[in-house]
């Protein structure tokens, strides 16, 4: 389906033309004057130069040819020159019956690309914390986004499960157990099944290998000889290195479930270890890379470069490969396995210098083709009410899961208040599982209505109300409709033979006026990767559906046909808004 501006700027454009004028003049947009004119069009003023005419003789003349449009119940020249414009009642009603009839509701197919998602980014062994959280959210929703576009979307969680963390956990374990077979390098028989931890104990082998090595360089020499072994393929070392993912993973995947995230691979830094050797011999024979200081570089400054770019570095001093060494790996792999055209990574904005660095590099030595698009989306800081990054109470970096457990909590005592309030009843078990999907709700909208790049206040207070902008309140209003569409069944109605009617009143019509710009919207947040667009459109389409609702009757509507074209306006609102939702990454109880 065309986008309804497009259709209406067809429409002006015609005029324009017929009118004697230059058709481009005709270009409308949405009105900034509301209380005046649903859309304008300010071409006449454009025009004024170059047909040596005032702009107000322009539009009237544009505007006597569109006194019988189809499209406009009014077309008003009004001075210095604008053309103000109302559509008809039946040209949305039209435009709506087509996108209920749309399994994207309008909204057009783009050239189907192959995209990776690239984001989480945990590291094994180390729980996740707050500074987890933007980058599972945020890379959800894109992926989510982009899927529904049309594209193949393959998101992949880019585990840290390598290097020196790894050494370190193996060798602080030895200390304890150095009875474990994974040891002795002449031990040939099959290793347990069972990991020798569990994931609290990991959870803690981490930290305190990691204040150990920092204190003491004996201990991190033996770390590093530990982190040797496991990477030239030791046998022990590999089977107990298993472990620590297996156990590590298990729990991640339980963390990321309580989020709805889902990762369609699990791959790590782990997984292009070997193809590393390759790699650098390659980039040094073809003459990319070359010795700086000891270690082995690949420029990637350019001359537009306003800022001092540095060098990739692929290899440290000591021959050891670096972080970046293998992200270019990684998107060697990536290009092999799956012939993406997109690569979309998610981290922190400290991160941006990097990203460019390696985005050029995998350029400049033609791991990837010219027209691949490389994008990196830094995101800023979730900050805590006095605007620092975000801490607990006793000044630490928060668990995920505590901060989750704290939001479900404030968000169960608000559900139980409301029932209170409204009087019905609600069991402990209900109670639980809606104060869950309104707290990832809560959650999740709390960071995604926000630009990605900006920093935000994580605010319980806020994020939580069923007011304002918010994840609940887009709940709240999608439960609402849910309410009146179940009793429209219970009384009789049939939800599939209901079909849109013209407006009836001015809340209606803007209703389906905000309605109609789903598509438009769409296509800018998938274009431009930007899940925040569709935070705001379900804010505006939730305020226009919560006063209609303030001032329609509509189950106690008695002429049928009118009431069953407000019926299919909600479902298509409510369908509108779940579809919405559901691309940010959250989804809307029956009741709360
Ligand atoms: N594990 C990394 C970190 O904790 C994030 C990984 C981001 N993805 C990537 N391909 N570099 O900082």
């Amino acid at each position: 389906m065309k986008k309804i501006l497009d259709m209406i700027s067809e429409e002006v454009m015609r005029a324009f033309e017929e009118a004697g004028y230059e058709a481009a003049l005709g270009k409308v947009t949405l009105s900034n004057r509301p209380d005046l004119c649903e859309y304008q069009c300010n071409g006449a003023m454009a025009g004024a130069k170059k047909y040596h005419k005032a702009p107000l003789m322009i539009a009237q003349d544009v505007a006597a040819k569109l006194s019988d449009s189809r499209v406009f119940e009014m077309a008003d020249a009004v001075a210095p020159g604008f053309l103000n414009l109302k559509v008809k009642n039946a040209f949305i009603k039209e435009y709506l019956c087509g996108m209920a009839n749309d399994k994207k509701f309008g909204l057009k197919e783009p050239k189907k690309k192959t995209i990776i998602v690239d984001y989480g980014g945990p590291n094994v062994a180390k729980p996740l914390h707050v500074g987890h959280l933007r980058s599972a959210v945020i890379g959800e929703s894109v992926k989510r986004i982009e899927r529904y576009a049309g594209h193949k979307v393959i998101g992949d969680i880019h585990l840290g499960d390598w290097g020196l963390q790894m050494g370190l956990i193996i060798y602080e374990l030895q200390l304890r157990k150095p009875e474990l077979p994974y040891y002795d390098e002449s031990f040939e028989g099959e290793y347990p099944k069972e990991a020798p931890f569990t994931i609290s104990e990991l959870e803690e082998i981490y930290p305190t290998a990691s204040g150990k090595s920092k204190e003491d360089p004996a201990y991190k020499e033996r770390a590093m000889e530990a982190t040797f072994k496991l990477q030239s393929g030791v046998r022990g070392y590999r089977a107990l290195w298993q472990h620590i993912i297996d156990v590590s993973v298990a729990d991640l995947k339980r963390n990321y479930r309580n989020l709805s995230v889902e990762f369609d691979l699990w791959k790590g830094e782990s997984d292009v270890h070997d193809l590393i050797p390759d790699m650098v011999a390659y980039m040094k024979e073809a003459g990319y890379a070359h010795e700086s200081e000891g270690a082995l570089v690949v420029d990637v400054k350019e001359e537009t470069d306003t800022k001092e770019i540095p060098p990739c570095m692929i290899l440290k001093s000591d021959g050891a490969a670096l972080y970046n060494t293998t992200d270019l790996a990684t998107i060697m792999d990536r290009v092999a396995q799956y012939q993406p055209d997109e690569l979309i990574y998610l981290t922190d904005k400290r991160q941006d210098l990097y990203f460019e660095q390696v985005f050029r590099c995998a350029r400049k030595t033609k791991l990837v083709k010219e027209d691949m698009e490389l994008v990196h989306i830094g995101f800023g800081t979730m900050n805590g009410k006095d605007g620092k990054p975000y801490k607990t109470r006793q000044g630490g970096v928060p668990r995920l899961e505590n901060l989750i457990a704290e939001i479900n909590e404030e968000m169960l005592r608000k559900i139980k208040e409301n029932s209170a309030a409204k009087n019905y009843e609600i069991d402990e078990k209900e109670a639980e599982e809606t104060a869950k999907i309104v707290a990832l709700a809560a959650i999740k909208y709390g960071d995604l209505s926000n630009q990605a790049s900006k920093d935000y206040i994580f605010d319980i207070d806020r994020f939580t109300s069923f007011e304002g902008d918010t994840g609940p309140y887009i709940l709240y209003t999608i439960v609402r409709i849910k309410s009146i569409l179940n009793k429209y069944k219970e009384n009789g109605g049939n939800l599939s033979q209901v079909s849109i009617q013209n407006a009836c009143n001015d809340a209606e019509k803007a209703l389906m006026l905000e309605l109609t710009k789903f598509n438009a919207m769409m296509e800018a947040a998938c274009e431009e990767i930007a899940p925040h667009k569709i935070c705001a459109y379900i804010y505006d389409l939730a305020n226009e559906f919560n006063r209609f609702y303030h001032e329609t009757k509509i189950l106690s509507e008695e002429d049928e046909e009118k009431k069953a074209g407000f019926i299919a306006l909600l479902v298509l609102t409510r369908d509108i808004l779940e579809t919405c939702i559901d691309l940010l990454g959250f989804s809307a109880p029956e009741r709360m």
